[in-house]
């Protein structure tokens, strides 16, 4: 059984975000997939679109900044499913700006989303793991965790926390085979940066920054995903994987 964070868009045909496009292969790969979101008009249409294909799928609203809703959705799993394998920790938000125009509302959310989102995350699932034997645990970081971003420094602050609390709580959980990673995606199309992106400026700037002269995809992420959330990666932990085209190779 899979948890997936901001996974409403999983619909074929539609842009997708990380979350949507790893659930479609984990549930290729027979897993049952939970997709969890706050956009819950969507998450119910993409759950019931991955059902009419024959997948063993359901939606739950899980907002992550949420303690008590974390409890209710891992209780609910477990009733349901007996076992809690693997968590991709993904929910995002983004709001570019400088540092002076930058609220202290808008810091805290970042920050809550991201950072508290999987610190939640990873301390609900944990026992709930350790009791079907070891699983695995992804967590959306960005290239701007890795490296200063010139747009977004809450983003940059808060995606960088994911990072280094993933290789804390890697170290913590190892010997109980439970696996903690993260996935650094460079800048790709997605319903998060749809927006943004398709401006003509701003998609010139992003492909000028990405050596290998394209924006990335969801599956291109997804598939990095899959490598870590599956036994391929079973002696895997603590780990950066950097998807970016080469972008924090410069
Ligand atoms: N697209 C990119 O270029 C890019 C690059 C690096 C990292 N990321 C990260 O990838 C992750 C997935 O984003 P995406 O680009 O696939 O876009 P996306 O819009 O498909 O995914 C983000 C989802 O998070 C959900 N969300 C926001 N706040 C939430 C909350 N409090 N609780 C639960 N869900 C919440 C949104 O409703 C949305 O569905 C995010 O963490 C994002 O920061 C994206």
């Amino acid at each position: 059984m899979a948890l997936l964070t901001g996974a409403a868009a999983a619909i074929k045909g539609e842009l997708m975000g990380f979350g949507g496009a790893a659930a479609h292969l984990f549930v290729r790969e027979g897993a049952k997939v939970v997709l969890t979101d706050i956009r819950d008009d969507l998450g119910e249409r993409s759950a019931a679109a991955l059902r009419a294909d024959g997948h063993d799928a359901r939606y739950m609203r899980l907002d992550v900044t949420s303690e008590k809703n974390w409890v209710q959705v891992v209780d609910a799993v477990m009733a349901a499913h007996g076992r809690f394998d693997i968590l991709f920790n993904n929910a995002g938000i983004s709001f570019p700006m400088k540092v002076e125009d930058m609220t202290v509302e808008i810091w805290d959310r970042e920050l809550a989303v991201h950072a508290k989102g999987v610190f939640l995350g990873t301390k609900t699932a944990i026992p709930a793991m350790r009791k079907g034997g070891g699983g695995s645990i992804v967590n959306t970081s960005s290239v701007m965790g890795l490296v200063g971003s010139p747009t977004s420094p809450a983003y940059s602050a808060a995606k960088g926390a994911i990072a280094i609390f993933t290789k804390s709580a890697a170290l913590q959980y190892a010997k109980e085979n439970i696996r903690i990673d993260s996935v650094h995606p460079g800048y790709a199309d997605t319903p998060l940066t749809s927006q943004r992106f398709n401006d003509p400026t701003v998609r010139q700037v992003l492909l000028d920054r990405t050596p290998m002269g394209r924006l990335g995809t969801a599956k291109d992420i997804a598939n990095g995903v899959l490598f870590l959330a599956s036994d391929e990666s079973s002696w895997v932990t603590g780990s950066e994987l950097v998807i970016d085209g080469g972008m924090t190779a410069q």
